[in-house]
């Protein structure tokens, strides 16, 4: 397994009390998380991809392509015509924003699940500013935005997996006031003996996501060297901002303060960051309403 944080393994590794056998089985047996989202991760993580192989993969999924070619003709890209092929789009969009579009696509079906709606729009919206901000401090950290956004969407997969698999006995933390992260993470191992790290780290090797989703999904929440400038120490702090802009998948009393956070990014002397909150969270509120309505 691959972890650059501290933490406790849900197998019990790191002298973790071994979680509950029916946890770990609850979250294996859940569905595959977007089965042609997962197989276009690996097939983009490990080999030399081709256009047709994605754009094979993609037809596989009617609602999918018609997402892929409807961004692909938004006026964003300004194409000049309309484009209804899809290696076209795949083309014009690029490998690492079409994996985006499907895995956002993938992980809103994820979370349309009867079962505790209001909790998993809350998560869901969580991880869509998380992916939002993600990509938006991603020069800060030297990573392409497209890359941060993708991994930060899926960071709190473990919640939501546990929300699907334990619901009824998960998403009464959901409704309560936390003081802070540390006693919300608790409060999960208390009822799981896995938090929702550990659980996101059980599912995401379960379901064979590439193993650097893995460690944002593990480690997002952990022990992190000051320093460290990556897709995880990204991750963590868009997750601490998107609550503290008031996009939060569990409420806390005391949430980290903007000015605190901002403070603590990497300065790029040549590229000086201008952070405006009111825009950002217009932004997020405009994105979230763009995918809520596809
Ligand atoms: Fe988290
Ligand atoms: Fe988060």
């Amino acid at each position: 397994m691959v972890v650059g944080c501290v933490m406790q393994t849900p197998d019990g590794g790191m002298g973790a009390m071994p979680p509950p056998i029916q946890a770990r089985n609850g979250l294996c047996q859940l569905p595959v998380f977007g089965p042609v989202a997962l197989k276009m991760l690996n097939l983009l993580a490990n080999q030399e991809a081709e256009v047709r192989t994605i754009a094979g993969l993609l037809r596989t999924d009617p609602a999918l392509s018609a997402k892929v070619l409807a961004v692909a003709n938004s006026s964003f890209y300004g194409t000049p015509q309309y484009i209804d092929n899809l290696s076209r789009a795949i083309l014009v969009l690029g490998f690492e924003r079409t994996k985006s579009i499907t895995l956002t696509v993938a992980l809103r079906s994820f979370t349309r699940h009867p079962a505790n709606p209001k909790v998993m729009q809350s998560c869901w919206q969580h991880s869509i500013a998380t992916a939002l901000l993600a990509e938006e401090l991603a020069p800060l950290y030297e990573i392409a935005k497209d890359r941060a956004y993708t991994a930060a969407l899926i960071h709190d997969v473990g919640r939501l997996g546990l929300l699907r698999a334990y619901g009824e006995l998960y998403a009464p933390l959901f409704a309560a006031v936390h003081d802070t992260l540390a006693e919300c993470l608790e409060a999960e191992r208390s009822l799981f003996e896995m938090d929702h790290c550990q659980a996101g780290l059980l599912l995401t090797q379960c379901w064979g996501f590439p193993s650097e989703y893995s460690r944002v999904a593990g480690c997002h929440h952990g022990e992190l060297p000051a320093a460290k400038q990556d897709l995880v120490s990204l991750t963590h702090t868009a997750c601490l901002l998107a609550d503290a802009l008031g996009f939060p998948a569990m409420v806390l009393a005391r949430p980290p303060s903007t000015a605190a956070i901002v403070a603590q990014l990497p300065v790029n002397p040549w590229n000086p960051y201008a952070f405006h909150e009111d825009q950002l969270k217009g932004k997020i509120a405009k994105q979230i309403a763009s995918v809520e309505s596809t």
